[in-house]
């Protein structure tokens, strides 16, 4: 996967796929799998700091995680996310951000939001730097969001939803995450642009769909969003496996003798 692949990827009608990656013993596994991209996503703060936003994710911790991620994982399309602010305090200071990230081992930026954006993302994307989009819910605005909620769903929310992804398609954007969106918003925006679109709770017509790797390996069962399809009982498999070790480790069955040293 190279960043040319992405367009070709929705010119012949295959999907895209994506998961979220933080660290280097999960790269190891994912760069074993056939996942197309790796995103190491500002949701780290949340899911493996306990942050209760991303706003809490600086460019050294997302540095610190995209070169771990890096060492796991030397042959997956890694994409980096700009943390929060990152990319709002002046040309070079962006571009500071963008060199942590692509130095770290990412092969693209992703940016949140489009508006007061545009010239920037042209900038980074002439600068040789590939830029993945994020419109939708866009976590790094809760605040101004009010909560993590659909976006788009009065009309003219969603028309502006549907211009800022032109913007960002025309900025240079060569992928765009849409997140939260109801389905036939995903499919009308999915259509007016060439670059593809790549969903999180934006339903099944988007031309690629992404999921946090926790989350779909259910490894929080308080997590139950609608969108979330869970392929594994991970907080299960966990929790058993600990356990037993436990057990076995107080009954003395662990370690037997063929585990140990003459
Ligand atoms: O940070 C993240 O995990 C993301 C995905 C939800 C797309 O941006």
């Amino acid at each position: 996967m190279n960043v040319l692949d992405f367009k070709s990827r929705k010119a012949t009608k295959q999907k895209i796929s994506m998961v979220t990656c933080y660290d280097f013993w999960s790269a190891q596994i994912l760069n074993r799998t056939d996942v197309d991209t790796l995103l190491v996503g500002d949701s780290l703060a949340m899911v493996m700091h306990g942050f209760d936003s991303t706003v809490h994710a600086d460019i050294e911790l997302m540095g610190l995680h995209m070169r771990a991620v890096r060492r796991g994982a030397p042959d997956k399309f890694i994409v980096a996310d700009m943390p929060f602010l990152a990319a709002r305090k002046g040309l070079a200071e962006t571009m500071d951000a963008v060199q942590v990230l692509m130095q770290a081992g990412a092969n693209s930026i992703k940016l949140e939001g489009e508006k007061g954006q545009a010239e920037l993302i042209a900038h980074i994307n002439e600068s040789g730097v590939p830029v993945m989009g994020h419109l939708g819910l866009t976590p790094q605005s809760v605040h101004g969001l009010g909560g993590h909620k659909v976006q788009g769903k009065a009309a003219e929310a969603a028309s502006a939803l549907v211009e800022s992804s032109v913007k960002l398609a025309q900025a240079g954007c060569y992928a765009l995450v849409l997140e939260c969106v109801p389905r036939d918003l995903a499919r009308e925006i999915s259509q007016a642009i060439e670059i593809p679109t790549i969903g999180i709770g934006a339903g099944p017509h988007t031309d690629g769909q992404v999921l946090v790797l926790q989350d779909m390996l259910g490894m929080n069962p308080d997590f139950k969003p609608r969108f979330l399809r869970r392929y594994a009982n991970g907080y299960g498999v966990v929790f058993d496996a600990v356990n037993q070790f436990h057990r076995e480790t107080r009954s003395g069955c662990f370690p037997a003798l063929a585990e140990s040293y003459r």
